[in-house]
């Protein structure tokens, strides 16, 4: 059966009810993807709260000194990504007239928008079907597919993105992305994923060969 189809019914009952999958607003969506690099969720929520809260547009946060910005960042960590924050804000705030790009290509120019962000803001906001990798997607991948090529290494990177570009269910870019994600999140997890209760357990190769704590393979570094 097709992989979308049951991603899909997983994600409507199993989802978590996130601030960020009410909106189509680029800027609020794009707020919420660089408070959660490298940050989970339930520390990022009282963040993203705040910030949304005290600059509900990107001239509002484009307007603020760097000092308020960092001080309400405070306690997230990596503060090179509250500086280039800021720093794009003013960018789309005065460049852009406050309009933030609205295809991938462009969303990458934006500073502290790498690949994974910018797939993220061009199907959640635009529903661009390019699809989104992160950790959770390669592994999802990795185990329902029985991919060995280590994630972190050139070759692996490469074939995740076409991977998960071939799965990925171009009619509704949106809600697929953020499916992939939240299984990867609360059901296929790196550790005692919930394998006894799959919808894809006819379907993925690790769990037929039992090599889901196996996968996926990451290099030393
Ligand atoms: N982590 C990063 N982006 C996310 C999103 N949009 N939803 C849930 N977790 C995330």
């Amino acid at each position: 059966m097709n992989f979308s189809k049951r991603l899909l019914d997983w994600y409507r009952i199993e989802h978590r009810d996130l601030p960020w999958r009410h909106t189509r607003d680029a800027y609020i969506i794009w707020l919420s993807e660089i408070i959660l690099q490298q940050t989970q969720v339930k520390q990022g929520l009282p963040y993203f709260r705040k910030f949304v809260s005290r600059f509900p547009t990107v001239h509002d946060l484009a307007r603020a000194s760097e000092d308020e910005v960092l001080k309400l960042w405070q306690g997230l960590g990596y503060y090179s990504r509250a500086r280039n924050l800021h720093f794009t804000a003013q960018y789309v705030s005065k460049t852009l007239n406050g309009i933030f790009p609205d295809n991938y290509k462009e969303l990458k120019s934006l500073k502290g928008v790498g690949d994974y962000t910018a797939a993220a803001i061009a199907s959640f906001a635009y529903e661009e079907p390019v699809a989104v990798v992160d950790g959770n997607v390669q592994r999802v991948l990795s185990r329902f597919l029985g991919i060995h090529t280590p994630i972190n290494s050139t070759e692996g990177v490469k074939e995740f993105k076409l991977k998960a570009q071939d799965m990925l269910d171009a009619s509704q870019p949106s809600i697929h992305n953020q499916a992939i994600m939240e299984f990867g999140a609360l059901h296929c997890r790196p550790k005692s994923p919930k394998c006894m209760f799959c919808v894809f357990q006819e379907d993925c190769v690790a769990f037929r060969q039992g090599i889901q704590e196996e996968l996926p393979v990451k290099i030393k570094t």
